[in-house]
């Protein structure tokens, strides 16, 4: 067929529109699921979306599915997306390149004048970022059923709003149970990423095939000890949460560290302090901890540790702390033919690749529950990313562009 030629200026003009919706100054990036940014950020994709042809279909979460009809529009289409949400202080690559670019890549393919048998469809997934509901992949996750409807509608936010409301503010109504998709209404799903990691670029090879991603693991950890006047509760008085807190991240770093493997790795991200003033002792803390590891049995030996430092930390500083596992999601295996289709398209265009494993979770880890799944990803400047300075040069996202664009043709028959 004849090669699909991504337009690498509209691209890059479009990822800086969109980097523009946002609630912190740039270079920064601050995108948060049903904010008014991330509605106007939707508004705008919906407007893309239209401008390039495409049918827009958005369902009761927000997740947003722009198709091009194939030849036999009955047939399961092959699906590629990604999320355009960014957490505090982000950059403006992450997720939006896989979004955008699968944008390219259809307009790409269209204008090679190929008409594929099975529909394509791009996928905008809402809130692939815990920051608001605390939850990664809320959108693949209800979408692949691997959330249930109940469970989803009780979900709430650090103000208490539930999702049902924050949804619903935003404008997407209906039964949240209608978002799951069957493991058949999908014959192929692809997600092109940053790869959030040094690898590539340390190698020197543009593309990345990615064959496995890792396993997920988040806790909520509420520490209630006494609080008091900083000037008169003498220390031998005190149950200060916030230092059985720091105790308890302290914790998390050793347990990763413990396991011996590079390739586990604990965050702990978030830590409230509550009454939150200089002079009285903390009497409340909420810590967010973060585990993952590409071998699930290691990553819950870790979360069984921390449990146990939990209580260890409780009782020596007499403080009670509650754990609650918000997800802890098994590692998904890319399909062998998704990943051969992208093998192929790489050397079809003599561009190097290296097959990876993602150490970020991605709403494909989601995806490989109802479709065979696969992602590419391209190199980002220094490996860095959730961070205002990450980059990724407009040559390599355009060639991700090309790459999924020769795949989804593959793929789509
Ligand atoms: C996704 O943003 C992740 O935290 O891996
Ligand atoms: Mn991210
Ligand atoms: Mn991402």
């Amino acid at each position: 067929m004849t090669i699909p030629r991504i337009d690498a200026d509209r691209l890059a003009a479009r990822l800086h529109a969109l980097a523009a919706f946002s609630t912190s100054q740039a270079p920064a990036v601050t995108r948060v699921v049903f904010t008014d940014e991330d509605r106007q950020a939707r508004a705008w994709f919906r407007a893309c979306c239209e401008e390039d042809g495409l049918t827009v279909r958005v369902d009761a979460v927000g997740n947003t599915f722009a198709r091009w009809d194939g030849a036999d529009p009955s047939l399961p289409a092959v699906a590629t997306g990604s999320h355009i949400d960014a957490i505090p202080n982000a950059g403006m690559y992450d997720g939006t390149v896989g979004v955008l670019g699968a944008l390219e890549a259809l307009s790409a393919l269209r204008a090679t004048g190929v008409a594929p048998r099975r529909s394509l469809e791009v996928i905008l997934f809402t809130s692939e970022e815990p920051t608001r509901f605390g939850i990664g992949c809320l959108g693949s996750r209800l979408l692949a059923g691997r959330l249930e409807a109940d469970s989803g509608t009780r979900l709430r936010d650090r103000d208490g709003v539930t999702l049902d409301e924050a949804r619903q503010a935003a404008g997407f109504t209906g039964d949240l149970a209608s978002v799951a998709l069957g493991p058949t209404h999908y014959a192929a799903f692809v997600e092109l990423h940053i790869e959030q990691g040094p690898l590539l670029e340390q190698r020197h090879i543009p593309l990345g095939v990615v064959t496995a991603i890792a396993a997920p693991a988040s806790l909520r950890v509420t520490i209630d000890g006494e609080g008091g006047h900083a000037g008169a509760v003498l220390m031998p008085d005190r149950r200060d949460a916030f230092l059985a807190a720091a105790e308890v991240a302290l914790a998390v770093e050793a347990a990763a560290v413990a396991t011996g493997s590079i390739d586990t790795v604990g965050t702990t991200g978030v830590c409230h302090v509550f009454p939150g003033a200089v002079n009285s002792v903390p009497s409340q803390c909420t810590l967010e901890i973060d585990v993952r590891d590409i071998d699930q049995v290691r990553r819950d030996a870790v979360l069984a540790r921390i449990a146990d430092a939990c209580a260890e930390v409780a009782a020596r500083r007499r403080v009670a702390i509650e754990t609650t596992v918000v997800n802890a999601d098994p590692p998904a295996a890319c399909d062998p033919a998704v990943v051969d289709a992208l093998t192929a398209s790489c050397e079809a265009l003599g561009l190097a690749h290296d097959r990876m494993i993602s150490r970020a979770y991605h709403d494909a880890l989601f995806m490989s529950r109802v479709a065979p799944t696969a992602m590419l990803f391209i190199p980002c400047r220094g490996g860095v990313s959730h961070r205002p300075d990450e980059y990724a040069s407009p040559e390599d996202i355009a060639r991700g562009a090309q790459v999924l664009a020769l795949a989804l043709a593959r793929l789509a028959g």
